[in-house]
């Protein structure tokens, strides 16, 4: 028996190019382990009414953790159109695998590292080397969404302004969620010896749900009297990013905001090809690139798979691969740094297996 149970949860569109990517590295540096397929993407929700299904979940809890590619998603009214006629107008809406996914299996810490490999002509500037740590599992993400006000809503203070024919999403942010996610960022600073933990939030406008995020960052950050606890508004943020981004190396905010600010900070070290992420919670991990199945691209074998291989590097990091992770990561900078490979977006010409065949000659 191998040393670990993955569960392999390919997904369609360029998610099957990815992944084979990935899998072409994970062999050559001979990690073992088991890769158990698992259903997941547009084609379930199509003909089961369900993109994320049942045994999938059930499958993921059998495994020490799951490596995902990317799928597809649409909007409520394509969703409706390309089910199988007779799951029309039954079973839930559409939602997204990847929130459900997190949600239900808790998987409260989005880290989204983000670093500029020197020679890769995409970097914003050299140097960059943040790490995101976003809160995966509330916020304004909860799914608790109304397509008009409520009747009952107008019993609550302030309401009255508000017209009937407003949408309404809400957003819960508890100090529990709030202090894990904190606690992760600044642990992850220790252990990394970052010199601080930059929170952010809007808690000048959004005063109860960022009140909490906020206070239960000055909390937590009170535990770590060697890590100072600096704090900046989302909008701010986004401009001090741009302006200085040598400045930030650990970053924790909330839901969305983490959303934004991941994808921000991936662009400044080469964008979508390049942004690698970890959904993790107390036991178990599903790693991913960022990316989205890229349609047009599907099947082509010509994205760049640098994103899923630094997912795979995180992977191996979480399952305490230590020795392998470093190895993983020191082939795919040493690729990046000779130039001579380079996919479409790098302005290369070769494909998503040259790519991962080049790091894998260098592991
Ligand atoms: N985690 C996920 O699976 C995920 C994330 C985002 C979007 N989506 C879904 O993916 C589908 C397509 O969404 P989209 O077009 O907005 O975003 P996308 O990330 O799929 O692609 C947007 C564009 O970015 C580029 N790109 C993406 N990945 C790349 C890579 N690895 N290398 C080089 N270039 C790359 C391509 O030009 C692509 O057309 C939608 O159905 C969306 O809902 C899924």
């Amino acid at each position: 028996m191998a040393k670990y149970k993955i569960a392999w949860l390919t997904g369609d569109g360029c998610g099957q190019d990815v992944m084979a990517a990935a899998r072409i590295v994970l062999e050559r540096i001979g990690l073992d382990a088991d890769y158990v397929p698992g259903d997941i993407g547009w084609e379930f929700w199509c003909n089961e009414g369900e993109a994320l299904p049942q045994r999938t979940i059930d499958l993921m809890k059998g495994t020490d953790c799951a490596f995902f590619g990317a799928i597809t998603s649409k909007g409520k009214d394509k969703a409706d159109k390309e089910l199988k006629p007779e799951l029309q107008g039954k079973g839930d809406n559409y939602r997204s695998p990847i929130v459900r996914m997190r949600q239900l299996l808790d998987l409260y810490i989005c880290l989204r590292p983000c670093k500029a490999y020197p020679g890769n002509p995409l970097n914003y500037k050299e140097g960059i080397d943040i790490v995101v740590f976003r809160e995966n599992t509330e916020g304004l993400y909860i799914g608790v969404e109304y397509p008009t006000v409520p009747e009952e809503f107008y019993a609550v203070k302030g309401m009255e302004k508000i017209p009937r024919n407003a949408a309404i999403s809400l957003r819960a942010i508890t100090p529990e969620s709030s202090e894990r996610i904190v606690r992760a960022a600044f642990e992850y600073a220790r252990k990394d010896k970052r010199p601080k933990v930059t929170a952010v939030h809007k808690a000048n406008v959004i005063r109860q749900t960022d009140g909490v995020f906020m206070e239960a960052a000055r909390k937590v950050a009170a535990e770590y009297p060697d890590i100072p606890l600096e704090d900046a508004n989302i909008d701010a943020m986004g401009m001090w990013l741009l302006k200085n981004p040598l400045n930030y190396g650990v970053i924790v905010t909330t839901n969305l905001f983490g959303d934004i600010i991941s994808d921000l900070c991936a662009q400044m070290v080469g964008g979508l090809g390049f942004g690698c992420s970890g959904n993790i919670g107390t036991s178990y991990a599903v790693f991913e690139p960022t990316h989205g199945s890229a349609p047009k691209y599907a099947g082509q074998y010509k994205v760049n798979p640098i994103a899923t291989i630094l997912a795979a590097k995180m992977m191996l990091d979480w399952l305490g691969e230590k020795d392998k992770a470093a190895r993983l990561e020191g082939a795919v900078a040493a690729v990046i740094a000779e130039g001579k490979v380079r996919t479409y977006d790098m302005g290369g010409s070769q494909g998503t297996l040259d790519m991962a065949n080049a790091i894998a000659a260098k592991l």
